[in-house]
C-alpha cells in the first residue's frame, strides 16, 4: 500500500493544510474495502451507463469510462494496481486512477453521485453476491445431514433431556432436528436477500441529486430487486448488515450447539462417532489425544459473530440522519462474519459427508437408564391403567433395576407382573429399543418409516 504523499486527494479544494499523517492512515478504508473493487466497478459502469442514456454523458464518454474501468479491474486482478492511503478508500482509488488512465472524462464519473450512495450500494452488492455463495454452502451442509439421515435412518441412540437419558430416538431424526434448523436459517437468508437487494445509488450525498437521472434503468443493470425510496435513508440505512449479522447469530448459535454435541459424542465417554483425522489434531504433549478441533473452532467463532452483530447495532444507535464517518464501520464486522460464516459452512459440510458413526455404542448406550420406561408406561395405558397409576408403576420396576443393575428389558415376565397384572408376555415387544422408535410412527416421530419420508421431503425442499 503506498503512503505517497503527493498524490492529490480529490477534495482539497477548501482546505489549506494537508491531512495529519496519522490521520490519513486512521481515517483509510482502503485496506479493507479494496475487497468490494469489483462491486465498485460494477456501480460505477452502471452509473455512467445511465448517465449517457440521460443524456448527461456522451456514449463517447461513457465508452472511455467503460473501457477505463475495465482495464482497471484487470489490473486489479493481476495484483497490479498502486493502492494509495492518501486516496482514503477503494472508491477514490479507482476514481483517480480512471482519470489517470482515460484523461479528464474520468472525472465525470462521478456527476450526480456520492461516495454515501456509492458505498452503500457497493456493500449491497457486495453482501448479496456473498450471500447466494452462503446459501449454496448451507445448502450443501444440508445435504450431507439430509443424506447421513437417511442411511442411518434406523441406528439407535439414547436421546436426551437434561443430558439425561429420556428415550430412544434413531440418528436419522436426531440430525433431521439440525436441518430443521438450517432449513429455517435458510428460508431467513432467502427473505434477508430481499432487503439486502435494495439500490441506494440515486441517493447522491443524502436529498438526491438535481441530475435527471433515470434509477429504475441502474437498477436493472445492477440486478436490483428494488430502489431505496428516501433519499437520507439510502444513505444511511445499514439494517440490511444488521439483519444478515442477526441471521449469522443465528445460524452460528445452532452450529454451535451441534459441536457441543460433536464434541461429546467424540468423547472416548460417549465414543458414538468418529470425525476423521483430516478434522481432528493431536497434542503436543499427549500422545493419545485426538482433539474434536472443527466443532470447538466452530463454537468459538459462534462468540466472533454475536460480537460484529452487537457491534454493528452499536455503530448505529446514536447516529442521526444521513451518512456519518462512523458508517466506515460496518465493513470490518459484517467481512470477518461472511468470512466466518463461509469457513464454517464449508468445513462442516465437508466433516459431516465423512463421519462414521459407532452404532453399537450407542445402542450399548440406550440400553442404559430405562430409555424406554415410557414405552411400559405407554403399554399399561393401553391395557386401561390410569396414565398416573401407570407412571408410578413403572417407577417401582426401574427403582428395581437400579437396584439389581437390569434394564427393564432384562426382567422376568414375573417380576414385571408382580408390579401389574395388567402386563402380559406381549410387553416384551415394547421394551425392545427397536419396539419403542418404531412405535413412534407419526409425523414428526422418531420411528425409521418417519425419518425416511421427513428426509425425502427436506431433499425435496433443497430443490
Ligand atoms: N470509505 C467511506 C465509507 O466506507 C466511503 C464514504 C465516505 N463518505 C464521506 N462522506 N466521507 O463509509
Amino acid at each position: 500500500m503506498s503512503t505517497d504523499k503527493t498524490i492529490e486527494k480529490p477534495w482539497t479544494g477548501r482546505f489549506n493544510e494537508p491531512t495529519d499523517a496519522f490521520v490519513e492512515a486512521f481515517g483509510a478504508s482502503v485496506g479493507f474495502d479494496q475487497r468490494m473493487y469489483k462491486q465498485d466497478i460494477a456501480g460505477s459502469i452502471a452509473h455512467a451507463k445511465m448517465l449517457a442514456h440521460v443524456g448527461v454523458l456522451t456514449t463517447k464518454e461513457r465508452d472511455d469510462i467503460v473501457r477505463g474501468l475495465s482495464k482497471i479491474e484487470a489490473e486489479i486482478q493481476a495484483g497490479d494496481f498502486p493502492w494509495s492511503i492518501a486516496l482514503e478508500d477503494v472508491h477514490m482509488n479507482i476514481e483517480a486512477r480512471l482519470t489517470d488512465a482515460i484523461g479528464i472524462t474520468g472525472k465525470k464519473l462521478h456527476t450526480g453521485r456520492s461516495r454515501n450512495d456509492q458505498v452503500a450500494t457497493d456493500v449491497r452488492l457486495y453482501l448479496r453476491d456473498e450471500i447466494d455463495t452462503i446459501d449454496a454452502e448451507l445448502k450443501r451442509l444440508q445435504r450431507a445431514l439430509v443424506e447421513l439421515a437417511e442411511r442411518e435412518a434406523a441406528t439407535i441412540l439414547p436421546g436426551f433431556t437434561h443430558l439425561q437419558t429420556a428415550q430412544p430416538i434413531t440418528f436419522g431424526h436426531h440430525m433431521l432436528a439440525w436441518n430443521e434448523m438450517l432449513q429455517r436459517d435458510n428460508e431467513r437468508l432467502a427473505d434477508c436477500r430481499k432487503r439486502v437487494n435494495v439500490m441506494p445509488l440515486g441517493s447522491a450525498a443524502l436529498a438526491g441529486t438535481t441530475y435527471p437521472i433515470d434509477r429504475e434503468f441502474t437498477a436493472k443493470e445492477l440486478g436490483f430487486d428494488d430502489i431505496c425510496r428516501n433519499s437520507l435513508d439510502g444513505v444511511s440505512d445499514r439494517d440490511f448488515a444488521i439483519e444478515f449479522l442477526s441471521w449469522a447469530s443465528i445460524l452460528l448459535m445452532h452450529m454451535s450447539r451441534f459441536s457441543e454435541e460433536l464434541v461429546l459424542w467424540s468423547s472416548s465417554q460417549f465414543d458414538w462417532v468418529d470425525l476423521g483425522d483430516a478434522f481432528c489434531t493431536g497434542s503436543s504433549i499427549m500422545p493419545q489425544k485426538k482433539n474434536p478441533d472443527v466443532p470447538e473452532l466452530v463454537r468459538g467463532k459462534t462468540g466472533r459473530v454475536f460480537g460484529s452483530l452487537n457491534a454493528m447495532l452499536t455503530i448505529m444507535k446514536g447516529q442521526p440522519l444521513a451518512y456519518n464517518k462512523d458508517n466506515q464501520e460496518d465493513k470490518e464486522p459484517l467481512f470477518d462474519t461472511i468470512d466466518t460464516v463461509k469457513g464454517c459452512l464449508k468445513v462442516y459440510a465437508d466433516m459431516m459427508a465423512q463421519i462414521k458413526l459407532k452404532p453399537d455404542n450407542m445402542r450399548e448406550d440406550a440400553l442404559c437408564g430405562f430409555a424406554t420406561a415410557t414405552d411400559l408406561a405407554d403399554y399399561l395405558v393401553r391395557k386401561g391403567v390410569a396414565f398416573r397409576d401407570a407412571h408410578e408403576i413403572v417407577g417401582k420396576a426401574v427403582a428395581l433395576g437400579v437396584e439389581t443393575e437390569r434394564d427393564l428389558s432384562e426382567m422376568k415376565l414375573e417380576e414385571l407382573q408382580a408390579f401389574s397384572d395388567a402386563i402380559g408376555d406381549d410387553v416384551f415387544d415394547v421394551l425392545t429399543l427397536e419396539g419403542s422408535v418404531a412405535a413412534r410412527n407419526h409425523l414428526g416421530g422418531t420411528a425409521p418409516e418417519q425419518v425416511k419420508v421427513a428426509a425425502k421431503r427436506a431433499i425435496e425442499l433443497l430443490g
